[in-house]
C-alpha cells in the first residue's frame, strides 16, 4: 500500500506516465484477486467495502427487474437486509424473509420452497457474521440457476475462512470486503457473473467498465490483494475450539450457538445465562479484551441481535450473549486468559448482585 501510494500516485484513468503506473498497480492487484477467487478479472467491480458491494448488487438487480418477489435469509448483514427492505418498498417488490434452523443454518429446502415464478432475486450469505455458521449457498445457487433467478451471495465473512471459488459457485453477484481478512478498511469488491443484468450503480467517469464511476482506491486495492497472500484463518480453529472447551468446562450453563454445524474457524457466539452481554463486554474491555455483544444499538435502543432472534433465541438470552472473533495473532493462552477473565467477572457481578 505504501508503494502504491508513493510510487503510483497518479490517477489510473490518466494517460501520462504517472497515471499508467497507477493503472499497472491496479491491474496487477485486480489480476491477483481474480486468480485467488478463480474468476475473470473483468468480472470484478471494486467498491468502498462490503456494504457498497451489497448495495450495488441489490439496486442493480432490483431496479432492472419487473415487479415480483425477493427471497432473503433473515440472518443477512444489515447492508443486505436494510437495503433489500428499502428497495422492495420503493419498487413495489414483495419481500419474503426465511428463518434459519435453531442451529443458525438455513435449511436449503425451506429456502428454496419460497422461490417461485414471481421471484426476481434471492440473497443468502455464505457465512454468518455473528454465529460463523456456513450456509448452503451452493445448493441454493444451483436451484436458482435452474429458474434463472439472480442470486446475491454475501461472502464477506467466508473469504479466507472457507474455500471460496467464485466460478464454481457461479452466483450472479458475490460480495467481499478487504478488512475482514486483515486488509485495509474501505475497500471491497463485487464479483458479477458474465451475462448477469446489473444496472449502473454510480454514474460519472465510467470507471470499472461503467459499473461504478469514481477514481479507484489504488492503495486500498493493492492492500486487498496483499492481504490475500497472508491468510491463515484455518489456524484459529485450534484456538477457538480450545476456548469453547474451556468455557464449557468452567461454566457448564453456557450455550454455544451453532456448535453442531459447520462454522468458520475463528468465530464463537455464546450465551452466559443471567448476565447482561453489554456489561460483560464493558468489563472485558477494561481488562483489554475486545469482544462484541449479542445486541445492537439502533435508534438509541439496544435491540437483541436479529440473528439470534431468527434462530429462536429469546430476547433475554440474546441480551446475555457475546461474540468472539479470533485473529491469526491469538494464541491458546490468550483464549484461556479470556475464559479466566469471564469467570472472574461473572462471579464478581453475581457477588455484587447478592446472588
Ligand atoms: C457479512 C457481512 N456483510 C457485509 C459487511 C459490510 O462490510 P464493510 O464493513 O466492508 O462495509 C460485513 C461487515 O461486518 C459483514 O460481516
Amino acid at each position: 500500500m505504501h508503494d502504491a501510494a508513493t510510487h503510483a500516485s497518479g490517477n489510473p484513468s490518466s494517460m501520462h506516465w504517472a497515471g499508467r503506473s497507477a493503472r499497472r498497480v491496479l491491474d496487477d492487484a485486480r489480476d491477483k484477486i481474480a486468480r485467488y477467487l478463480n474468476v475473470e478479472s473483468g468480472c470484478l467491480v471494486f467498491t468502498s467495502g462490503g456494504t457498497e458491494a451489497n448495495n450495488m448488487a441489490i439496486f442493480g438487480c432490483l431496479s432492472a427487474a419487473k415487479k415480483g418477489k425477493v427471497v432473503v435469509s433473515a440472518i443477512e448483514h444489515p447492508s443486505v437486509l436494510q437495503t433489500i427492505t428499502y428497495w422492495c418498498e420503493r419498487l413495489g417488490h414483495e419481500l419474503c424473509l426465511v428463518r434459519p434452523q435453531k442451529n443458525g443454518q438455513m435449511d436449503a429446502d425451506t429456502f428454496c420452497a419460497q422461490l417461485d415464478e414471481r421471484t426476481v432475486m434471492a440473497c443468502m450469505m455464505w457465512a454468518n457474521n455473528e454465529s460463523g455458521v456456513i450456509q448452503p449457498v451452493q445448493h441454493v445457487v444451483e436451484v436458482c440457476k435452474k429458474s434463472s433467478i439472480p442470486v446475491l451471495v454475501d461472502a464477506v465473512q467466508a473469504l479466507g475462512k472457507t474455500s471460496v471459488d467464485v466460478s464454481a459457485l457461479s452466483a450472479d453477484f458475490i460480495s467481499f470486503s478487504a478488512h475482514k481478512i486483515g486488509g485495509p478498511k474501505g475497500v471491497g469488491v463485487l464479483a458479477v457473473r458474465r451475462g448477469s443484468q446489473l444496472e449502473t450503480w454510480a454514474l460519472g467517469g465510467g470507471q470499472e467498465r461503467g459499473r461504478r464511476s469514481g477514481t479507484e482506491n489504488v492503495p486500498g486495492v493493492a492492500g486487498f490483494a496483499a492481504a490475500l497472500g497472508v491468510l491463515h484463518y484455518a489456524d484459529t480453529q485450534v484456538v477457538r475450539d480450545g476456548f469453547e472447551k474451556k468455557i464449557l468446562a468452567s461454566m457448564p450453563d453456557v450455550t454455544i450457538h451453532g456448535s453442531d454445524v459447520e462454522r468458520v474457524a475463528n468465530t464463537s457466539m455464546f450465551t452466559v445465562p443471567g448476565m447482561d452481554g453489554e456489561t460483560l463486554l464493558m468489563q472485558l474491555d477494561l481488562a483489554g479484551f475486545a469482544v462484541a455483544s449479542g445486541s445492537a444499538c439502533s435508534s438509541g435502543k439496544r435491540e437483541p441481535s436479529h440473528v439470534l432472534q431468527a434462530m429462536g433465541v429469546n430476547d433475554r438470552a440474546a441480551r446475555s450473549s457475546l461474540r468472539v472473533s479470533f485473529g491469526v495473532e491469538h494464541t491458546a493462552s490468550d483464549a484461556e486468559a479470556l475464559v479466566d477473565e469471564l469467570v472472574r467477572i461473572r462471579s464478581l457481578l453475581k457477588h455484587m448482585a447478592g446472588l
